[in-house]
């Protein structure tokens, strides 16, 4: 497989999914976005365009803040992408960021997304990658380390409490460049974009340097097949005309 094309600032993320998703908006028809695993927060401020943001999580606590601090979501539903039944074809742009790796059955909820889009419409995929240094150590890691880290090393004092990440992960193989690849030719989907972040080596605070170096000597024990230089990646995926 070729080298990732990396990311390095959020903001350059930004400005390439915002085109993306301005670009499907080719008439004056107001674009259905579904936000999937919507979460606390949506990053995007997307402007010279109707749309209509459907937010679903399964996470009533963590809609309730949403609702409350930004009331940004046109409709709010309180459901699980297993199970919640939408129209086949109803959305232009699906959003889908961080939740993939916190379910058992990805797959289906994949297969979910595909059905629901309108031909021509994008996945906007934003996974961690299993086969990463990080990915490594999250699935083999307990979920009380998981919150530790996020309390204690990325400083989020509200980690673990209701609402709130982390949430236990499975990792499923899909959720890899290798797994996504595959799904994507199985299901001819088109890949428009693939990227990798690389944000987190720039944050570089005292133990983020430790950490990245003792990361840097897991990739080598691991003969380079754990990647190191990102741990996220990024997809657009275009379900074909
Ligand atoms: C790590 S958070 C990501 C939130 C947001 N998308 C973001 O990028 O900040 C994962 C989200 O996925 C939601 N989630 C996990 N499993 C889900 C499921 N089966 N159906 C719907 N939402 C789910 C969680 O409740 C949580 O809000």
């Amino acid at each position: 497989m070729k080298k990732v094309k990396l990311f390095e600032t959020t903001n350059q993320e930004i400005i390439l999914l915002k085109q993306y998703i301005t670009e499907n908006a080719k008439d004056e028809t107001e674009l259905q976005i579904l936000e999937a695993g919507c979460g606390r927060y949506w990053p995007l401020t997307i402007d010279g365009i109707q749309y209509k943001l459907t937010g679903v999580d399964i996470d009533k606590k963590a809609l309730k803040h949403r609702k409350e601090k930004f009331n940004d979501l046109s409709e709010i539903i309180i459901g699980d992408l297993r199970s919640i039944d939408f129209e086949k074809n109803k959305y232009d742009v699906i959003y889908n960021s961080f939740v993939l790796e916190h379910i058992d059955n990805a797959e289906t909820v994949l297969k979910n997304f595909i059905k629901w889009l309108k031909s021509g419409g994008i996945l906007i995929l934003r996974i961690p990658d299993r086969y990463t240094v990080y990915g490594f150590v999250a699935r083999f890691t307990p979920f009380w380390f998981h919150v530790f880290y996020k309390k204690y090393i990325r400083s989020n004092k509200n980690a673990g409490k209701p609402g709130f990440g982390p949430y236990p992960t499975y990792y499923k193989p899909i959720i890899s460049r290798v797994g996504i690849r595959k799904f994507c030719e199985r299901n001819n989907l088109i890949i428009k974009e693939e990227y990798g972040h690389q944000y987190y080596i720039k944050k570089q605070t005292f133990i983020q340097k430790w950490i990245i170096l003792l990361v840097k000597f897991l990739n080598l024990l691991s003969f380079g097949k754990l990647a190191w230089k990102h741990v996220d990646l990024t997809y657009i995926i275009q379900k074909d005309n």
